[in-house]
């Protein structure tokens, strides 16, 4: 349990509103499931992975998918009357198609099926690449799998690849941002001007910016470049098991009640459990930390430590997230935020379970640089840990801060300065905590 104030490490950085545990209540708890999809299949679709043939809404909505392909893939302007008239609701677009963002659109794709408020088709903006000879988009929009980065699962047909970013965009009113955070500043400069009015947006994104004043929330960039409101989903969501379908949780920080309702609709399934919570920015710097502390626990691994260090390291690892979440925040920062999914649980998944802890692991082992390792495990992936760490080490310089988050700074050393690996053991040993 995190201590009462003054912060983990001494004195309290300047008052941010620390708040004790259970301050301020989710503002999804007591929805129950809420107007969101009922546990089991809806009428009309076909439970994921039942035989049999496809029920008529899923023929129907594959129908509808291939329409929208040809009418996108046409040149000059879309022929016919206004997308609205044929499809009322509101328009999703998923932009990003890796890993999460296929394992999300499976998701989605059912769920807008379920609901009367959306339109049934779901646009995914892929960044088009050629895979075995065939493009991208074309083996999403013919197979329903993303072969590359989501292989083994068949997305829902009304999921349709688009290419073009504008094209993908520009009839969508909630935005999906689900990119590797390195690609979101280009890409949302190519929408400028293309959006709907009205359009909202919500960053499933994790890593942070590098901002005049030190770092930037990839949410802050969106809002700033496109001019609409962004909310954040952040948990323990390893895409993978997400799309097989595991049970877990996931937290949303969003500021508009009304928003909230929507993306607990777009979003919740039985076995993908959402709390809504108002303090956006601390839910959003839990999901870029954590790939941080992860990179360490990947070292410990590497080194041949055990369970006892990993716990100790993630323990401490939460410790400098609350710590900088006071810091960096403009809000106030609940330390019930912590304990939820994008806190606490994302934390230990990642540390367990994540490809920052994987590649820190064969960092050590190998000897190889963590931009070979990247290039050689992760097939087009992208590491987020060591980025965040470099991009948090230059605010802790500016704020004169690198002594009190020793994890985060060793973690950065190690990764771009040549530092010791065996060097992390030593900056647990000396962490102010035990001072
Ligand atoms: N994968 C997970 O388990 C997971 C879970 C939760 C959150 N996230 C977060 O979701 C975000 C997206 O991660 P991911 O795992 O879906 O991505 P990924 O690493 O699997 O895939 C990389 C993606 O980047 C695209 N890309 C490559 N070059 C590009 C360019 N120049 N411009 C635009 N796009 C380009 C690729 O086409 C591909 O879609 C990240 O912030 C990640 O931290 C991932």
């Amino acid at each position: 349990m995190p201590r009462p104030q003054p912060g983990p490490f001494g004195p309290a950085p300047p008052a941010r509103g620390g708040a004790g545990l259970g301050r301020r209540p989710p503002i999804g708890r007591g929805l129950g499931p809420g107007p969101g999809p009922a546990p089991g299949p809806a009428p009309g679709l076909r439970p994921a992975g039942s035989p049999g043939a496809a029920a008529p809404a899923e023929l129907l909505l594959s129908a509808l998918a291939v329409r929208i392909v040809r009418r996108l893939s046409a040149p000059g302007p879309p022929p016919g009357p206004p997308a609205a008239a044929a499809m009322p609701g509101l328009g999703v677009c998923i932009v990003g198609s890796g890993n999460w963002g296929s394992a999300i659109s499976k998701i989605v794709g059912r769920n807008v099926c379920h609901s009367g408020r959306f339109s049934p088709a779901v646009r995914l903006w892929v960044f088009e690449e050629t895979v075995g000879g065939r493009k991208l988009s074309d083996i999403i929009n013919q197979d329903h799998e993303n072969v590359k980065y989501l292989p083994g699962h068949k997305l829902p047909p009304n999921v349709v690849a688009v290419p073009d970013v504008v094209a993908a965009v520009e009839e969508a009113d909630v935005l999906v941002f689900v990119l590797p955070h390195q690609f979101i500043a280009p890409t949302c400069a190519q929408m400028v001007g293309h959006l709907k009015p009205g359009a909202f947006g919500i960053s499933l994104i994790k890593g942070v910016d590098e901002g005049p004043g030190g770092l930037k929330l990839i949410s802050d960039l969106i809002r700033e470049k496109l001019s609409i409101e962004v909310s954040v989903l952040m948990g323990a969501n390893i895409a993978n098991e997400v799309a097989e379908e595991k049970f877990c949780e996931t937290t949303i920080g969003c500021k508009n009640p009304e928003h909230g309702q929507i993306y607990k609709e777009l979003f919740q399934t039985p076995n993908f459990r959402v709390t809504v919570v108002e303090d956006c920015d601390t839910v959003e710097i839990c999901g870029a930390l954590k790939n941080v502390v992860a990179v360490g626990a990947g070292f410990c691994d590497g080194l041949g430590f055990g369970d006892n260090t990993k716990a100790a390291v993630i323990r401490l690892g939460l410790m400098e997230m609350v710590a900088f979440a006071k810091l960096f925040c403009r809000g106030p920062v609940a330390v019930a935020t912590f304990l939820e999914s994008c806190g606490v649980a994302d934390l230990i998944a990642t540390c367990y379970g994540g490809r920052n802890r994987r590649v820190a692991e064969a960092f050590v082992r190998s000897g190889k640089t963590i931009e070979e390792l990247e290039r050689e495990m992760l097939n087009g992936q992208k590491l987020q840990g060591p980025q965040t760490a470099a991009e948090v080490y230059k605010v802790l310089t500016q704020k004169e801060m690198v002594d009190k988050f020793p994890l985060f700074v060793t973690v950065y050393q190690i990764c771009y300065e040549g530092k010791s690996v065996q060097r992390f053991i030593e900056c647990l040993q000396q962490h102010p905590e035990h001072v």
